[in-house]
C-alpha cells in the first residue's frame, strides 16, 4: 500500500510512522509514505496557500490552485483513492477502515485554517471522512490515525492476522476483559473459566463478556450493528 500525504506540514509525520508497527510495516515494505508539500505548488512570491474569505468571517481558507496542483501532480499507482480529512466527512468506522485497505494507494489530503475553498474541494477527493465529532487544527493527525488503523489491516504487519478477527469493533462489539499474570492482583484473582482450557467454555465467556461489556459502553453498537 502507497500513502501519499497532501500537506503543508510534511514535518508533523515522521517521528509517528517511525516506530512500532508501522515502522516495521515500512520496513519489510508492505506501505511506503510520500509527502507532497502544498506550498511547492505556489507561484507568488510570498508562496501563500491561503486567504481570507469571500463574505468575509474569521480565518482563513485553502486556495484552490496550489492544493488541486499538488493532488493532480502525485503520481498514481494502481487502484487509488483520493481521501480528503475533513470534520464534514463521513465517520471514520473500523468498517470504513476495511474498505480502504482494499486499495493500491490512498492519497490523504490534509486541509488547514478553516477548510478548502469549495471549488477545490469538490475536485480533489473521491471520498470525504472525519475522524470524530471535534475539532482538529488540521487534517494531519485525522491522516495519521488513518494509516495507522489500515496499515495494522495488512497481511503480514501483525503478527498473528487472527488476532485482528477478535478485537474491537470487527464483530460489532467492544473486546472482552484480558488477563495475564500473575494469577491474583491485588486481592482479584483471574477468572477460573480461563485457567480451565476448555476452548469451548472460554468461547462463550468471552462473547458475553464483550456483549455485556458493549451494552454497558457503547449500547449504540448493538442497536446499530455497523
Ligand atoms: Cl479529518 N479534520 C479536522 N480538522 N478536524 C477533525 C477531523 C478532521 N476529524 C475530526 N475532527
Amino acid at each position: 500500500m502507497r500513502f501519499d500525504i497532501v500537506t503543508i506540514f510534511t514535518g508533523m509525520f515522521e517521528s509517528p510512522l517511525n516506530d512500532s508497527i508501522l515502522k516495521r510495516a515500512r520496513e519489510m515494505g508492505a506501505i511506503s509514505v510520500h509527502y507532497h508539500d502544498i506550498r511547492e505548488q505556489t507561484t507568488d512570491p510570498h508562496r501563500s496557500v491561503d486567504d481570507s474569505p469571500y463574505g468575509g468571517g474569521a480565518g482563513m481558507v485553502m486556495k484552490p490552485e496550489p492544493i488541486v496542483a499538488t493532488v493532480e501532480a502525485v503520481p498514481s499507482e494502481g487502484k487509488c483513492l483520493r481521501v480528503y480529512l475533513t470534520p464534514q466527512g463521513e465517520p471514520l468506522t473500523q468498517k470504513v477502515v476495511n474498505e480502504l485497505k482494499a486499495y493500491d494507494q490512498l492519497v490523504l489530503i490534509c486541509g488547514r485554517y478553516e477548510g478548502v475553498d469549495e471549488r477545490a474541494r469538490k475536485v480533489i477527493a473521491d471520498r470525504e471522512i472525519s475522524i470524530g465529532d471535534y475539532v482538529l487544527s488540521g487534517g494531519e493527525l485525522a491522516a495519521m490515525v488513518v494509516v495507522d488503523a489500515v496499515t495494522r489491516l495488512l497481511p503480514g504487519v501483525l503478527g498473528n492476522d487472527s488476532s485482528i478477527q477478535d478485537e474491537s469493533f470487527e464483530q460489532g462489539t467492544l473486546e472482552y476483559p484480558q488477563y495475564t499474570r500473575p494469577d491474583v492482583f491485588r486481592g482479584e484473582a483471574v477468572p477460573e473459566v480461563l485457567k480451565g482450557g476448555n476452548h469451548a467454555e472460554i468461547a462463550k465467556w468471552r462473547r458475553e463478556q464483550a456483549l455485556k461489556r458493549t451494552q454497558e459502553r457503547r449500547p449504540d453498537l448493538i442497536k446499530g450493528r455497523k
